[in-house]
């Protein structure tokens, strides 16, 4: 799906459908119990490579606390926060659009429930969130930024054709971490170019 200039949106779509029958779909602080059972389940999965994975992080309180700030009001300079949702209801991975990397970027952030990893749900949905992303007015790149020692997590922007343009060292904020973060990106004539080579 590449969004054309003329379908140019000033906030993302709040749901898009995913191949498998998965959805992701805007979360609200409604969404906090659900987000919070999932990071629980996934809780020893999660621990190497996310700061927020602890007992407290992963409360319910915790996760609604975030969800109610301002970088999740859904507008033209926020943050978005998409769950990944399967027919049931059921969350089963969080993904975030953040303004973090300067003007013109957004970096996308994922993470997977520790039972439903490797049938591509971080790869569609990053996918989804790439064009969604290039899409919206003033954005010409995306990154995703990744410890060098997660490995999984680099394989993603890997699969999308992002290029590896650099890395830099970091203090490890989790204990997988080995201080060197990755810097992946895509420009939307880069992007345009792979998904017609992916047809
Ligand atoms: C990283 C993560 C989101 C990947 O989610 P996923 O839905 O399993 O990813 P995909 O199924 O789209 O897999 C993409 C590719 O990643 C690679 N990959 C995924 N898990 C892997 C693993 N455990 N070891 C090695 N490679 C792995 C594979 O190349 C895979 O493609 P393949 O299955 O066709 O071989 C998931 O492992 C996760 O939640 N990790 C913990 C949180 C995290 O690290 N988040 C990112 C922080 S930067």
């Amino acid at each position: 799906m590449i969004l054309r200039k003329s379908a140019r949106q000033v906030v993302p779509p709040e749901r898009i459908e995913l191949p498998g029958g998965y959805v992701l779909r805007r979360m609200t602080v409604r969404d906090a119990p659900a987000l919070s059972v999932a990071a629980s389940e996934s809780i020893e999965h999660l621990r190497p490579w996310m700061p927020w994975a602890t007992p407290e992080g992963v409360s319910v309180e915790a996760q609604s606390l975030r969800m109610s700030g301002p970088a999740w009001s859904w507008t033209p300079d926020s943050d978005y926060g998409y769950g990944v949702f399967v027919a049931d209801g059921r969350l089963v991975g969080a993904l975030g659009v953040h303004r973090r990397v300067g003007p013109g970027a957004l970096e996308i952030g994922y993470w997977v429930h520790a039972d439903h990893i490797r049938r591509g749900i971080a790869t569609e949905s990053a996918r989804a969130l790439t064009d969604v992303g290039l899409a919206l007015p003033g954005i010409r790149r995306m990154e995703i930024h990744c410890d060098a020692a997660n490995v999984a997590s680099a394989a993603v922007p890997t699969k999308l054709g992002y290029r590896l343009v650099g890395s830099e060292d970091h203090e490890p904020e989790s204990p997988g971490e080995e201080g060197r973060r990755l810097i992946w990106v895509m420009y939307e004539r880069e992007w345009k170019t792979a998904q017609r080579q992916n047809r």
